[in-house]
């Protein structure tokens, strides 16, 4: 077993129970620094772990990000127990510091650990819709678990995330600066924004008035954030719970669809292959509405379709403001990645749009088939 002197002197800080037998990397994230400790208790049976440093560049306060983390956990337990089930392999549980608190720091990063679950893999594509609709599962049965949490117990760990009017005034300050000179190559780009610049602030709106009311949100609501069993391909756990805070549930569901059910990647230059696949939009909408159609509000539900569209709206936004700013926030490899990435959201966008009273159509026969 090679180890790193750095883990071997963060390990024994965590109440790890058994004797270190098996320290691997695991490579699929792409944030933060994971690894795999396996240990052996006295009678020769095996506990693994991950052993995670966390991302202290994207996450300026990890004790808030942790402290978020531990009462979701926490909420998430009770809910399975309450429910009469094992939480077990279920939900992340924190290994605890010896010392107290569950976020260890040294001069060289912030880790945490977690019992690891066994049995399970993640996918970065779905391969069939059935699958999809299980990770929509996943995501609804989370959220419905959370919604009877306490929500102004949460840090707002990355404030006004989703504020969608507030990143529409930033786009438009990038616009006005023009520190690179871009803007006048990319006025067609700039032009689409402006044109949907009214009813992009519709969730913002709601929140406000009061119409939709603020949940857990998990704000990374990807496919390979899911763990599902190896062999049986059920969800099991939803993972990666950083950016856990106080949002709309149609954040979370909007941010899926656009991930999960374009056609294409988020940067494919090929515009004629970005589409919207309606058949993974209504299996993802069957598995989340079906965990969630009592648990969140008709006005909730009726609306998903709408945090599918802003979150696209948002992300094309962003990366068209990046590459106005000279590339400064997204990472890139190429000089017109943000560019690339914009497009490819406003094509997605525009597609959603051209299929919007589908997408509504399908999420009030879910309603009406599971509430
Ligand atoms: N509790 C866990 N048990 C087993 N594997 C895990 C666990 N947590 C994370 N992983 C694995 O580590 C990978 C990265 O973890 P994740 O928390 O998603 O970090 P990132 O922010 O880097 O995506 C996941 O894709 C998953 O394969
Ligand atoms: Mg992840």
């Amino acid at each position: 077993m090679s180890m790193t002197a750095e883990l071997q002197t963060i390990i024994p800080h965590f109440d790890f129970s058994g004797e270190l037998a098996l320290c691997e990397p695991i490579m699929t994230g792409h944030l933060n620094r994971t690894y795999r400790l396996g240990f052996v208790l006295p009678d020769g049976t095996r506990r693994d772990y991950v052993l995670q440093r966390i991302n202290t560049f994207a996450f300026k306060k990890p004790e808030e990000v942790m402290q978020n983390v531990q009462l979701v956990t926490e909420h998430l337990c009770q809910a399975y127990r309450k429910q009469g089930r094992d939480p077990a392999n279920r939900v992340l549980r924190l290994v605890p510091v010896k010392g107290g608190g569950v976020l260890y720091q040294d001069d060289n990063g912030s880790w945490r650990a977690y019992d690891f679950i066994t049995g399970a893999r993640t996918i970065d594509r779905v391969d069939s819709p059935a699958q999809f609709q299980e990770i929509g599962r996943a995501f609804g049965a989370f959220q419905n678990m959370l919604s009877d949490f306490p929500i102004e117990r949460l840090y707002d760990t990355i404030p006004n995330f989703h504020h969608t009017v507030r990143r529409m005034e930033a786009f438009e300050r990038s616009v006005v600066a023009d520190v690179r000179g871009r803007a006048a190559s990319v006025q067609p780009e700039i032009a689409a924004v402006r044109a949907r610049r009214n009813g992009m602030g519709r969730i913002v709106e709601m929140i406000d008035a009061g119409t939709l009311p603020l949940r857990v949100t998990h704000n990374d609501t990807k496919i390979n954030n899911v763990m599902l069993d190896e062999r049986t391909g059920e969800a099991l756990c939803v993972i990666d719970l950083d950016t856990v805070m106080a949002g709309s549930a149609l954040y979370d569901f909007g941010d899926a669809i656009r991930y999960g059910a374009s056609t294409a990647a988020e940067d494919e230059r090929d515009l004629s292959r970005v589409r919207l696949d309606i058949g993974l939009f209504s299996a993802y909408a069957e598995g989340f509405i079906s965990e969630t159609a009592r648990s969140l509000t008709l006005p909730e539900l009726e609306n998903l379709p709408l945090g599918a569209l802003v979150m696209t709206f948002e992300n094309g936004m962003r990366f068209l403001t990046d590459y106005l700013d000279g590339d400064v926030y997204f990472h890139i490899e190429g000089a017109d990645d943000n560019l690339a990435r914009a497009r490819c959201q406003l094509k997605l966008l525009s597609d959603m749009e051209a299929h919007s009273d589908e997408m509504y159509a399908i999420t009030k026969a879910l309603i009406g088939k599971y509430r």
